[in-house]
């Protein structure tokens, strides 16, 4: 399949824990803002000291930050083909700048209620050694690793509240936005992992 794929959905929605399967059937590699913006932050440059004030608020990093993170990430060799972007766009002035420099041919919606994305967050724990995603119930670690799993600093009740306000704010206008492109794939996420990669992996081998 040529072109890209966007990963779309709230915070905990699934989105890191399903990109790894599609990587996989389809060979593009994650391109994940927050992750870039977490390693930016761990490195202390700049832009990660100015982009952490904004994520630990739950707020949204500004455009023009985001927008040139992805111009040089999409310069490398290997998003010639096109990626899976995961988290991004997140605003309509995302998308558009997007739109002028690659070709979506799929955005797959991973829908769950905001009911069920508090209980998510703050029971994610990540290993900081391989990014794997856990989370105490729905998917814990195995026992050797577990000491040395972290809990994210936005992992919180109330800053997941404000990253909920924030999506249905900025970010969920997009569905729409994308549906006008007949582009918008959605998937209910309100299942476990497993029933929703089997969604997922349909949905790919779909488009292929
Ligand atoms: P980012 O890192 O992108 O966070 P997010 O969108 O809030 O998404 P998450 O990583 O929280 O969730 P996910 O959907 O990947 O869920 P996961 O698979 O981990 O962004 C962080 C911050 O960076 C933003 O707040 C913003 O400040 C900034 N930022 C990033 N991109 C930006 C952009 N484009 N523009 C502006 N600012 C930007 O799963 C969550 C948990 O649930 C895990 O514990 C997992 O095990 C569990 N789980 C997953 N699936 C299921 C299931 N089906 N059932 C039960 N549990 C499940």
């Amino acid at each position: 399949m040529s072109g890209s794929l966007v990963l779309f959905g709230p915070p905990g929605a699934g989105k890191g824990t399903q990109a790894g399967l599609i990587v996989d059937l389809t060979g593009k590699p994650q391109v994940s803002t927050g992750d870039m913006l977490r390693a930016a932050v761990k490195a202390s440059t700049a832009m990660g000291m100015e982009a952490k004030e904004y994520m630990d608020a739950g707020l949204l990093v500004p455009d023009s930050v985001i927008i040139g993170l992805i111009e040089e990430r999409l310069t490398e060799a290997d998003a010639s083909a096109g990626v899976l972007f995961d988290g991004f766009p997140r605003t309509i002035r995302q998308a558009e700048s997007l739109e002028a420099i690659a070709n979506v041919v799929a955005v797959i919606s991973i829908e769950v209620p905001d009911s069920a994305i508090v209980e998510r967050i703050v029971g994610r724990r990540m290993d900081p050694e391989t990014g794997g995603i856990y989370h105490v119930n729905f998917n814990p670690a195995p026992p050797e690793i577990v000491s040395r799993l972290i809990q994210r600093p936005d992992d919180n009740e109330e800053t997941v509240l404000a990253r909920l306000a924030a999506y249905h704010q900025q970010t969920a206008p997009l569905a729409a936005w994308y549906g006008e492109r007949d582009l918008l794939v959605s998937i209910d996420g309100d299942h476990s992992i497993d029933e929703v990669a089997a969604a997922v992996e349909t949905v790919v081998r779909g488009l292929a």
